[in-house]
């Protein structure tokens, strides 16, 4: 592992993670009792705009009840949850952070979805699955920790099977370098951004025809705004699976967004031929 990763790695090490997910949840009632999956929302979809960025991400990848959908870097596993429950699709997550795997299984059996959604540790840049194994690609607010974006883009490519799709919503560089820490990264050692314009060229250079393209910018900030007025949700929150400086961390992701320094992008790439 190379150090980058493994400074990733350590950024969301979580320790005794689902022991503090499984006290927090009592709160809703008993280990035996289903959740569903939208109760999770304040602390499993791990990116800006929340449940309703990955709502609209799968709406725009087209995900239909047959497909086989891969998330890659799939945090805790808000977004592989819904998407299973909303669109009744199979879902398969991988993640470098053991503590998240280990949690998001956990989740994943509170709302009674463990047939249908599966996670496994595994880098996005060595994804242990076979050539053309996948209908659709997720990977949200990820890439931003990924030093080898040909490499990322390429691997993505290789699992896709032709004409399938990768549908991607992540932080890119806009301005001057942001202010550290932000929710990805402590220290800039574990932050990899990219502009706009380099993401479309790497995406494109790993064989994908771009189909969706979307600056997002001013519905994040527009949700900062909303969160500033309103604070952060009641706990359980991404404070729960994060820690205490979370709250720094988002701020700073905010303050990043306001200033003009990051930009969020949405887009979807149909998988060309592979030459
Ligand atoms: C900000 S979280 C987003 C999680 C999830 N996609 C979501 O939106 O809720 C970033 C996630 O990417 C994972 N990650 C970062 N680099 C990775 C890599 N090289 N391979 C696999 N996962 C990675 C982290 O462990 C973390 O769970």
């Amino acid at each position: 592992m190379t150090d980058a990763l493994a400074g990733v790695r350590d950024h969301y090490r979580a320790t005794g993670l689902t022991q503090r997910l499984k006290a927090a949840l009592a709160a809703l009632g008993p280990e035996d009792r289903r959740l569903a999956p939208e109760q999770l929302s304040s602390l499993d979809q791990f990116h800006t705009r929340g449940l309703a960025a990955t709502t609209e991400l799968a709406r725009l990848a087209g995900i239909s009840a047959e497909m086989s959908v891969l998330d890659i870097g799939a945090g805790i596993g808000g977004p592989a949850r819904f998407l299973a429950a909303t669109h009744g699709c199979r879902v398969t997550g991988v993640d470098l952070s053991e503590p998240f795997v280990e949690a998001a299984r956990y989740l994943t059996g509170r709302t009674g979805q463990s047939g249908q959604v599966s996670f496994q540790s595994a880098s996005a840049l060595e994804l242990p699955f076979e050539d053309g194994s996948f209908d659709i690609a997720l990977l949200q607010h990820v890439a931003m920790n990924i030093a080898d974006r040909p490499l990322l883009y390429r691997e993505i490519r290789r699992v896709l099977k032709q004409g399938g799709r990768f549908a991607t919503y992540d932080v890119v560089l806009k301005g001057e370098s942001p202010h550290f820490p932000v929710p990805w990264a402590r220290t800039p050692e574990t932050s990899f951004l990219l502009t706009e314009a380099a993401t479309g060229e790497a995406i494109e250079a790993a064989g994908f025809r771009r189909l969706i393209w979307q600056d997002d910018t001013e519905a994040a900030k527009a949700w900062i705004a909303q969160l500033r007025t309103s604070g952060p949700p009641p706990q359980p929150n991404l404070g729960t699976v994060m820690g205490p400086d979370f709250r720094e961390l988002a701020a700073n992701l905010g303050r990043n967004l306001m200033e003009g320094r990051l930009g969020i992008l949405t887009a979807v790439f149909e998988a060309a031929a592979i030459r």
